[in-house]
């Protein structure tokens, strides 16, 4: 991480340079993201790739393609936009999984559409108010990097709406109906709001595709199984009343391919949560991992809810958290399925409009939120070989320790 000033007088021409990072890897490209740089010319080199920028101070993101996979490799930023002589950072590209890609699905989650306000104590917002809301704006930008990306399918895991009021269902509905893919929505606590029509009613109100039980989706190589862990009136989620449909559809699963579980609310790994929002209890979370691991071998689950980023493993299976698309950091997710295994991959919307906003949201709960809330880089970009013990792998009586990648 590169630390220079943040802050600049308009009239000092001397370029700056702020969190410059490598935020997101896959096993060929690289997303290089920075609060602040310039102004001026850059040009960004990883193995043969050169990009080059024209940066104005202020926040932005480079996505650097056709890197070499597995490989530390060295960026380096050069150019008059950038302080001193260069800045050199160190990325690791991903192995990609084993065997064939088969297919790529991506998720969004905690677009929160309808909100105004970001903030333990609502203090962030927009001035002036502008014709389109934040949410909006970051949904759409994920939705259109997703596509552009190659999902095949999108997972919306909750909190679609802030409130679950008509006009919001009807915001999602619009951002959603033109896009040339299915687009699969899980209700997060936000959605069954007794004020608003609950999710278990907006798919027929709203012409939407909404889980309110268990739904399954087999694509090449990938069974995805989409769980409801809301219940109305409670802002924590659970389990075990859908742990025998995830056991069914996990029983006639291929046991060659992937399983995509992805719920809204967060398995807690630890008896004291980390912290609000909670999430499914812990030992109801290691309930399900633990019939859920004993069923099938190569399973991800993958939540929203917290809008931070973690990773953990329990009974040989994976767990994530991923972001929200409306705050910081403000990403999307993508999951490419090979004949064997995974990678998850978390990219940050790099939209200059969209970060000039979740730069902003850093500086929620008292400034920690830009130091909570994107985690380890492990924890957003990583492969599972399905030949290999996942971590906290041993099965339900194994009793192997919890490996534990969160912070
Ligand atoms: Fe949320
Ligand atoms: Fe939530």
């Amino acid at each position: 991480m590169i630390r220079l000033r943040r802050d600049r007088s308009p009239a000092d021409p001397r370029p700056v340079a702020h969190r410059v990072v490598v935020f997101s890897v896959e096993d060929t490209t690289a997303q290089i993201t920075w609060s602040a740089l310039g102004p001026g010319p850059v040009r960004v080199r990883a193995a043969d790739t050169t990009v080059d920028l024209q940066t104005d101070g202020g926040p932005g993101a480079a996505l650097i393609k056709d890197l070499p996979p597995n490989r530390l490799l060295t960026v380096t930023l050069e150019g008059e936009g950038v302080p001193g002589t260069q800045i050199e950072l160190k990325a690791r590209t991903l192995a990609p999984p084993p065997g064939a890609e088969l297919v790529r699905v991506a998720t969004i989650s905690d677009l929160h559409l309808g909100s105004r306000r970001f903030g333990y104590f609502g203090t962030i917002v927009e001035h002036p108010i502008p014709a389109i809301d934040h949410p909006e704006r970051c949904a759409a930008a994920a939705l259109a990097a997703a596509v552009d990306w190659g999902a095949a399918d999108i997972v919306v895991k909750g909190d679609v709406t802030d409130r679950a009021r008509p006009h919001e269902w009807r915001t999602f509905r619009r951002l959603t109906a033109d896009l040339p893919l299915p687009v699969h929505v899980i209700p997060g606590n936000h959605d069954v709001r007794a004020t608003g029509v609950d999710a278990r009613h907006a798919g027929r109100a709203f012409g939407l595709d909404i889980t309110t039980d268990v739904a399954t989706h087999d694509r090449p190589g990938l069974r995805l199984i989409l769980v409801n862990t809301t219940v109305p009136g409670l802002d924590r989620g659970h389990l075990d009343e859908h742990t025998p449909a995830v056991l069914d559809a996990l029983a006639d699963a291929d046991p060659a391919a992937g399983v995509l579980i992805a719920v809204h609310h967060q398995l807690q790994p630890h008896r004291v949560a980390e912290g609000w929002p909670w999430g499914v209890p812990r030992a109801e979370a290691r309930r399900f991992l633990e019939a859920v691991g004993a069923r099938h071998r190569h399973v991800l689950v993958t939540s929203g809810h917290t809008h931070r980023h973690r990773r953990w493993g329990h009974a040989g299976v994976t767990i994530t958290q991923v972001g929200s698309t409306k705050d910081h950091p403000g990403v999307w997710a993508g999951y490419v399925v090979h004949e064997g295994g995974m990678r998850q991959v978390v990219r940050r919307i790099d939209t200059r409009d969209i970060l000039d906003w979740t730069e902003r949201t850093r500086d929620a709960a008292l400034g920690l939120w830009g130091h909570v809330a994107p985690g380890r880089l492990d924890a957003r970009c990583f492969t599972l070989d399905w030949h290999r013990p996942q971590p906290g792998a041993g099965g339900a009586s194994g009793g192997s320790p919890l490996q534990d990648t969160t912070r």
